[in-house]
């Protein structure tokens, strides 16, 4: 399937934020640790969010999902070995490495290789759980990892790996003695998994900050759980209004969670009340200077394919630094195609606004980079074609339905 979208509509209305995916999988992954039935709602039917269920219950786990809600009986699991043909679908898979050695102190995790952002190693994660007393082989591209003698201990991460933080808060959780985990990632989605945690039982003290000391039970019971809304999400939207102006209210969000974009424009082009932020411009946006992406609180690397598609045509010159993935700009040579003006070297991207950019034909290569091509569309004269875009669908259940129902013009063409 590819999209064909028509360019230059402007955007008005309102748009309902979704569960984020990047909060739904790590709570999905954990609720393999909980001996009991977990029940997660705002659970949009993402091809990530599907893969995730479909390896829970490859692992026994009876789960039932439907109207947005799942719902995880994990008494049932009887295999402690995470199905690989599924597991090269889902790099999340990874995720379930903590929470099947918090509950079972065995675990067998394919190595799920590197993606089109970049290498994707796990060695902040092994490191860590070696320090806890995981003992780790790999052979055949798989680990085989044992939990039988783990203890609490003092990890400090060398990086703030959210994935790598997920998986230690889980495992420590119910992990004899006391844990104390530094330098643990601050993302909210992390600290949305602390909650879930200590809501099902979990003695972690620090929630939300970079330093947990997490003191391991026995067992971790049946909970309900909403995910937080999805910030990636939020700021496409917000970027789609921005890149063909009009207004738009987008509903069920946490302005905090895009403080990063909010904090770039200017005053008068976003609102933002408890739950909901209202974006409008009649006005072509100024460019950025300069943006680095890092760990939360820095600019999001999931927003950073959003932003280079907005500079392409705010007016000046705007810097992206990406210094969280190694090969996170393949959207640039794609923009070109369509009239961006870009200089790439090294880590950083050099964009020179232009007045609109024309309609091509072009391919995305990772979930963020389709997104990022999707605005680059709206904004274009004339008619563009977006290639793979089984990428999107991966983490936006609805995107070219939301924008259509905010007046865009994209149609999805079956190949
Ligand atoms: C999570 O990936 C997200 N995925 C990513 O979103 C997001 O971009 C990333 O965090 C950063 O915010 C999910 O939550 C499912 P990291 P994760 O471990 O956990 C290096 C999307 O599009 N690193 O914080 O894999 C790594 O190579 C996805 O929704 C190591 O070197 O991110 C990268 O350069 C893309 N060794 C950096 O750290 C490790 O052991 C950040 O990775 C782990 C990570």
């Amino acid at each position: 399937m590819y999209y064909q979208i028509n360019g230059g509509k402007k955007l008005f209305g309102e748009v309902e934020i979704g569960g984020a995916k990047n909060c739904l999988l790590p709570l999905i992954a954990s609720s393999v640790a909980i001996d009991g039935i977990s029940e997660i709602d705002k659970c949009p039917p993402m091809t990530d969010v599907l893969n995730m269920i479909e390896l829970l219950r490859r692992l026994g786990a009876k789960v039932e999902y439907g109207e947005n809600r799942v719902q995880i009986d994990s008494r049932t699991i009887n295999c402690v070995q995470v199905d690989e043909n599924l597991s090269k679908k889902l790099r999340g898979s990874v995720l379930l490495l903590g929470a099947l050695l918090a509950r079972f102190k065995r675990a067998v995790v394919p190595l799920s290789g590197g993606c089109a952002i970049g290498k994707r190693p796990i060695d902040i994660h092994i490191s860590a759980l070696k320090r806890l007393g995981v003992t780790v082989e790999e052979e055949n591209e798989k680990l085989y990892c044992d939990a039988t003698n783990s203890k609490g201990n003092y990890v400090r991460l060398t990086y703030p790996s959210v994935g790598a933080s997920e998986n230690l808060i889980t495992f420590a959780s119910l992990t004899k003695g006391t844990t104390v985990l530094d330098n643990v990632a601050m993302e909210p989605e992390v600290v949305a998994l602390e909650k879930f945690l200590v809501l099902a039982g979990a003695k972690i003290s620090g929630v939300g900050s970079s330093r947990l000391e997490i003191c391991g039970v026995e067992k971790l019971n049946s909970i309900f759980f909403s995910p937080i809304p999805d910030r990636i999400e939020t700021a496409t939207y917000l970027t789609a209004c921005l890149m063909t102006q009009g207004k738009i209210t987008l509903r069920n969000t946490c302005p905090l969670h895009v403080k990063c974009l909010i904090d770039l424009l200017p005053f008068d082009v976003v609102t933002c009340c408890d739950d909901c932020i209202c974006v409008q411009t009649q006005r072509k946006i100024e460019s950025f200077g300069k943006i680095v992406t890092g760990p939360y609180p820095m600019f999001a690397t999931d927003m950073q394919s959003l932003v280079l598609s907005l500079s392409t045509v705010a007016m000046g010159q705007t810097l992206i630094f990406e210094k969280v993935f190694e090969n996170r700009f393949s959207n640039c040579q794609e923009l070109v195609k369509m009239g961006a003006k870009i200089d790439l070297f090294d880590d950083c991207a050099t964009i020179f606004g232009v007045d609109q950019l024309c309609g091509a034909d072009v391919k995305c290569s990772d979930l963020r980079s389709g997104a990022g091509l999707v605005l680059a569309g709206l904004n274009a004269k004339g008619t563009t074609r977006i290639f793979d875009v089984f990428h999107i669908l991966r983490g936006y259940c609805d995107l070219a339905k939301n924008l259509n129902n905010l007046g865009s013009e994209i149609f999805e063409i079956k190949e």
